[in-house]
């Protein structure tokens, strides 16, 4: 077991929840966005509009910034938060699908060579190489949302992985093609907003040509995208359903999403049918917003969907393996805990802590609370799940009362059994209980 990374208020969940869901943006429309530059850049060529290739231009200027400076640090952002946050998850991860990184990061590499020579070479080599770089471009980041998806779907969907730990069983998995289409098409949905973005800096009569265009090839990606969504949702297996049906905010989540697409649905409608003009530079930021937020809103269902595991049905969000896998020859780690204690396999602990004693018992306490509890709940009195509001909602009335708590946790199906021995779990009952008695 590694070191814990306990975030006052946010807790180190919700810390890799903001940056991954930051990162949907300018990841999606660094593979959506020269699907539609390209386009856009015929059609200057065949109807003989130089001014849309001032939009192509500024969109893949654009691009260069926002998907490349803030998509990549989102994206390294999201490894070093990932990995401090769920080391043992990450781990698993990169012993299963250290050649999918690999061969992904081959196609990274293919597109930052290709964006650069896109944008400098832009008027300066004939129209045929420059629509031919743009095309390499858009294979390549497509490539890569091909791969990326095996590795995400995984974890909420292992599917027959878990029984022969096999790297296609686990990348194919039951969600990995309703996922990829439904990224697919939903990403012409966010590169039209970017391109709206755009086009709006852009002389009138350009911005009015390209803002129908533009919301028109939007509306239908996000109709498809929708379409595949759904087929998305009735692909989760029937445990996830009663995770999100016993947890009350996720309705609320789920609403705020569904919300947000139809918000952005409609503004493509009116702009790309209706009033064109209606697209402005503030309006269109407004639109990011609710992007923003609906994309917040949908990772949050598919992250508590995931409950009690980090991946699903192999390991726990405390980062305890929760089943046997007998191909990778693997054991469950819950018996393994509940015998040895987790204090034996903390190895970066100071010898003085590594055993209970009447004057580190609270210390030691909060220690093992952080490991069993700290991946999903704050210990502060406000933020994500925060424990000692919780806990207090029980009224225990003393350490006793959440010992009980403790070693029924299991009991509620969206948390891991007690990782730790009955010392231990006393412990850790004792300092969480002072969680609550110091708050009254
Ligand atoms: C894998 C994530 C996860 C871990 C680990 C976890 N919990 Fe939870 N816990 C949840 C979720 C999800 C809820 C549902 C309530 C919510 O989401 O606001 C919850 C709810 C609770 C509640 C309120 C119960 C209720 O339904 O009213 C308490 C108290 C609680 N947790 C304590 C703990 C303690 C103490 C630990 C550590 C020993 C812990 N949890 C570990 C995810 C987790």
């Amino acid at each position: 077991m590694y070191p814990i990374w306990d975030v006052p208020y946010l807790s180190s969940a919700l810390i890799v929840g903001l940056i991954s869901s930051f990162h949907v943006l300018p990841s999606h429309l660094a593979v959506g966005a020269l699907w539609v530059t390209v386009f856009i850049e015929k059609l200057a060529y065949s109807q003989n509009r130089s001014d849309y290739l001032d939009f192509v231009k500024r969109f893949t200027l654009l691009l260069l910034i926002f998907s490349f400076v803030f998509g990549s640090l989102s994206g390294i952002g999201i490894w070093y938060s990932a990995t401090v946050s769920s080391p043992r998850a990450i781990s698993a991860l990169i012993h299963n699908y250290v050649w999918g990184w690999a061969t992904e990061w081959i196609f990274f590499l293919i597109e930052i060579a290709t964006i650069y020579a896109y944008y400098l070479t832009l008027g300066k080599v004939d129209p045929k190489t420059h629509i031919r770089l743009g095309y390499i471009y858009a294979i390549g980041a497509w490539i890569s949302m091909i791969i990326i998806t095996g590795i995400l779907a995984f974890m909420l969907t292992p599917g027959k992985w878990l029984e022969t730990g096999d790297f296609f069983d686990g990348f194919f998995n039951p969600t990995y093609f309703p996922q990829l289409f439904m990224r697919t098409f939903l990403m012409f949905g966010i590169s039209g907003i970017y391109g709206l973005l755009i086009s709006s800096t852009l002389n009138y009569q350009t911005k009015i040509d390209l803002s129908k265009l533009i919301s028109k090839i939007a509306f239908f990606g996000m109709i498809l995208g929708g379409l595949f969504s759904l087929w998305y949702y009735k692909k989760l297996p029937a445990e996830t359903y009663q995770i999100i049906q016993g947890l009350p905010y996720m309705k609320t989540l789920i609403k705020v999403s569904i919300l947000s697409f139809f918000i952005l649905l409609g503004y493509f409608l009116l702009v790309g049918f209706i009033i064109p003009k209606l697209n402005n530079f503030a309006l269109s930021l407004v639109i990011i917003v609710i992007a923003f937020i609906g994309i917040l809103s949908g990772e949050g269902v598919r992250e508590g969907a995931r409950r009690p595991y980090i991946i699903n049905g192999f390991m726990y969000g405390n980062q305890i393996i929760a089943k046997d896998h007998p191909a990778l020859k693997i054991k469950s780690e819950v018996q393994k805990f509940e015998e040895t204690g987790l204090l034996t396999h903390l190895g970066y602990l100071p010898q003085n802590l590594k055993k209970i004693t009447s004057d580190n018992r609270l210390e030691v306490g909060r220690i093992i609370a952080l490991h069993n509890c700290a991946n999903c709940h704050a210990f502060t009195k406000a933020g994500l799940r925060p424990l000692p509001k919780l806990l207090a909602g029980f009224n225990p009335k003393s350490p006793e009362d959440i010992d009980a708590f403790l070693s029924a946790l299991s009991a509620f199906p969206y948390m891991p059994p007690f990782a730790g021995n009955d010392e231990e779990r006393k412990a850790a009952a004792e300092y969480l209980f002072t969680l609550v008695s110091s708050k009254k």
